[in-house]
């Protein structure tokens, strides 16, 4: 072997990975390897830099539960969950509504509610909305029977599995009627900032950033033969619009609320309109397009042990 160089390193690097059997795998990690080493050599990289940059990762693992997922939400504030958002709406075989960040609250386990139900368990004076919509495939017929999934923040700008990872609260799943439509109870979204108590909102701050992503609902959306949506609606007028700490807002997912929809299916309530479009299945969806997961389902229990790998190191 030849003597190693910063100037050699990657070489060598990339032909002892050059065997890997799985051709997706070996293109992956020669080009991650490429460019890591490409961004050390730019800056320099000092070993007590590098130390650094371990003990970060490690404190990133180490405080992920089944119910807080620190790796997604580095993910999402370095903009590479947006990214990967955007690279997967590139694929469709068809331009419906565009993705956005599944985010790290979302949970599989979530109440089937009928139409009109509330999703909020309280809600404050002045804060209660109609949420609807039309779920459409991309030239406008309506999609019957589509699994529509809602989750956002209460009042006080926290998801129920923040404050009790047991309880259920400002999340449902309905199901769209004979003309696509689905409609629901619930409260006005808030902006809120995301959770800077770890290691990812120490960087945030570090970097001079609010953390604030602007008042938004979120969306899951299903129908069999067609690729499955994660979205999100966001309030046009949010302060925090133009400036998310996670990069969620694109051009057709801004909507106002409205004081009197002529066409709202519940009346008497301010509401908010959200259609969504979505694209025929292709190629592309033979795997999941989530950016994200339930924590839980990231966490999965051990056999051995029956515990989360986390609580079981711990
Ligand atoms: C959210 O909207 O739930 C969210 C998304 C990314 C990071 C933190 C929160
Ligand atoms: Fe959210």
């Amino acid at each position: 072997m030849g003597e190693l160089t910063p100037e050699t390193i990657t070489d060598a690097v990339l032909d002892q990975m050059a065997m890997t059997p799985d051709p997706r795998m070996r293109e992956v990690m020669a080009s991650a390897v490429k460019h890591l080493h490409a961004f050390a050599r730019e800056v320099n990289l000092t070993p007590a830099e590098w130390i650094k940059g371990i003990e970060f990762m490690t404190a990133v693992g180490k405080i992920c539960t089944p119910a807080r997922q620190e790796c997604i939400l580095l993910s999402d504030t370095l903009g590479l969950s947006a990214l990967v958002n955007g690279l997967h709406d590139n694929t469709a075989v068809e331009e419906g509504t565009h993705t956005s960040l599944l985010g790290p609250f979302y949970r599989e386990a979530s109440p089937s509610l009928s139409a009109g139900s509330h999703i909020a368990r309280t809600v404050k004076p002045g804060s209660e909305c109609v949420l609807y919509g039309r779920v459409s495939d991309v030239n406008g017929k309506p999609l019957a029977n589509a699994t529509v999934s809602i989750w956002q923040t209460g009042a006080d700008g926290l998801y129920d599995i923040q404050e009790n990872a047991a309880s259920t609260d400002y999340r449902g799943v309905f199901t769209t009627d004979a003309d696509g439509v689905y409609v629901l109870r619930t409260v006005k979204p808030i902006g809120y900032s995301i959770p800077m108590d770890g290691p990812v909102g120490a960087m945030v701050r570090a970097q001079g950033r609010h953390g604030m992503r602007p008042a938004h609902i979120h969306f899951l959306v299903g129908a069999p033969g067609y690729r499955e949506l994660v979205t999100a609606l966001y309030l046009r007028d949010d302060p925090y619009i133009a400036d998310d700490v996670v990069f969620g807002p694109s051009g057709d997912l801004a909507v106002e609320i409205e004081t009197n929809d002529p066409s709202c299916p519940i009346k008497g309530l301010p509401s908010i309109r959200f259609d969504m479009r979505l694209s025929r299945e292709g190629a592309a969806d033979k795997t999941s397009g989530r950016v994200g997961s339930d924590p839980a389902a990231i966490l999965k229990p051990t056999a051995r042990t029956g515990q989360s790998p986390a609580s079981a190191a711990g």
